[in-house]
């Protein structure tokens, strides 16, 4: 899509997003179970190469998941984010998705798939299967994913520019914003934050607020200073190889450690970190970790209402054969 000069342009294009996006907020088309009658055993498909990935190579959780909320705030959960081109000039190639892993995971899902049932499940349901998955194999809540969505035939790398995905630096406001523009609430914005529970973050991601966070040398005054120091021995000015755990500790496991260490000032990202910055967000930190939490079921349904964003159903889009390409 176009970008215009003028902030009036912009504002323009924003509108169109918004109604773009609205069109199909809902998730008309999707249902629990679509593939009962088509492919009776496309969800046990699923769960079964998920298994055999998660024991011997359980770190590809938290990019798995990660996948599918980078595919739904883009173009909508179409698959658009597993497409090449020789020219690669597709959303995969943008920076934000750089960091991105687990494709080939998604093609052995397919494959296993086009085996059983050629041509019936979309790559964009394998995404939201896969997402919900590996989520329940690190000890998280099983949610049941609507299916029913269909491959998009676009993928284009400037739509992670205005408006993109929502960066890690960004503020409250920025964060309410783009989840608002997706039909997603405040509550949604820090439930699904919650992902960050399992994983890993580039460094880079978070160097700032350890070296340089006014451009004066400074560190971010928000951040607990003893984890800032803990953080400065693993991670050097400039390095763009070295993880951090998002959740140290319990990285590995889906639970609810990650808002006990955000109110405690050591969330690792400024996105993380800001969900401290607005009443509602501050209180279910608080709530996420109290006796009561009611994190493990709010997660579900966060996911599936994100899994609705822009969807194609029906006879839009297609079935692709093969996720990487268009047919
Ligand atoms: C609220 C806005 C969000 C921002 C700004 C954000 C940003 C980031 C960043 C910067 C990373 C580290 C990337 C790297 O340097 O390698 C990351 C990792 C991750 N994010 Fe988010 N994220 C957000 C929301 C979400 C949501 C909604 C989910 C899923 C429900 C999610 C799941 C994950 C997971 C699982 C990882 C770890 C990936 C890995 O282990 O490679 N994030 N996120």
């Amino acid at each position: 899509m176009a970008t215009y000069k003028n902030s009036c342009g912009v504002f323009v294009l924003q509108m169109m997003v918004v109604a773009l996006l609205c069109l199909h907020a809902q998730g008309q088309g999707l249902k629990i179970g679509f593939y009962d009658k088509s492919c009776p055993h496309a969800e046990k498909i699923v769960s079964k190469v998920i298994d055999e990935v998660m024991a011997v190579a359980p770190s590809l959780s938290g990019p798995l998941l990660r996948l599918h909320f980078h595919d739904c705030f883009i173009r909508g959960c179409d698959g658009s984010i597993l497409l090449d081109t020789p020219t690669g000039q597709t959303e995969k190639f943008a920076p934000p998705n750089l960091s991105l892993r687990g494709f080939n995971i998604i093609d052995r899902v397919k494959l296993a798939l086009e085996k059983a049932c050629p041509g019936v499940v979309s790559c964009a349901d394998i995404v939201a299967l896969v997402a919900r998955d590996v989520t329940v194999a690190t000890k998280g809540p099983f949610w049941e994913v609507e299916t029913g969505r269909r491959d998009g035939k676009l993928s284009i790398i400037t739509d992670l520019r205005n408006p993109g995905l929502p960066p890690f630096n960004a503020n409250i406001t920025t964060l309410k914003q783009s989840f608002a523009l997706r039909g997603l609430n405040t509550k949604d914005l820090v439930v699904l934050s919650g992902g960050h529970t399992i994983g890993t973050s580039h460094c880079s991601s978070f160097e700032s607020r350890l070296y340089n966070f006014t451009g004066k040398g400074d560190t971010d005054p928000t951040m607990d200073q003893n984890y800032i120091a803990r953080l400065k021995l693993k991670c050097k000015p400039k390095d763009q190889t070295t993880l951090a755990e998002l959740d140290p500790g319990s990285f590995k496991t889906f639970d609810d450690s990650y808002f006990k260490l955000v109110t405690k000032r050591r969330g690792l990202l400024q996105s993380d970190a800001a969900l401290l910055d607005d009443p509602e967000t501050r209180s279910y930190l608080v709530q996420a970790t109290s006796h009561g939490s009611t994190f493990f079921k709010d997660f579900g349904v966060s996911m599936v209402k994100m899994g609705r964003i822009g969807v194609l159903t029906g006879s839009q889009g297609e079935i692709r054969k093969v996720c990487s390409k268009t047919n």
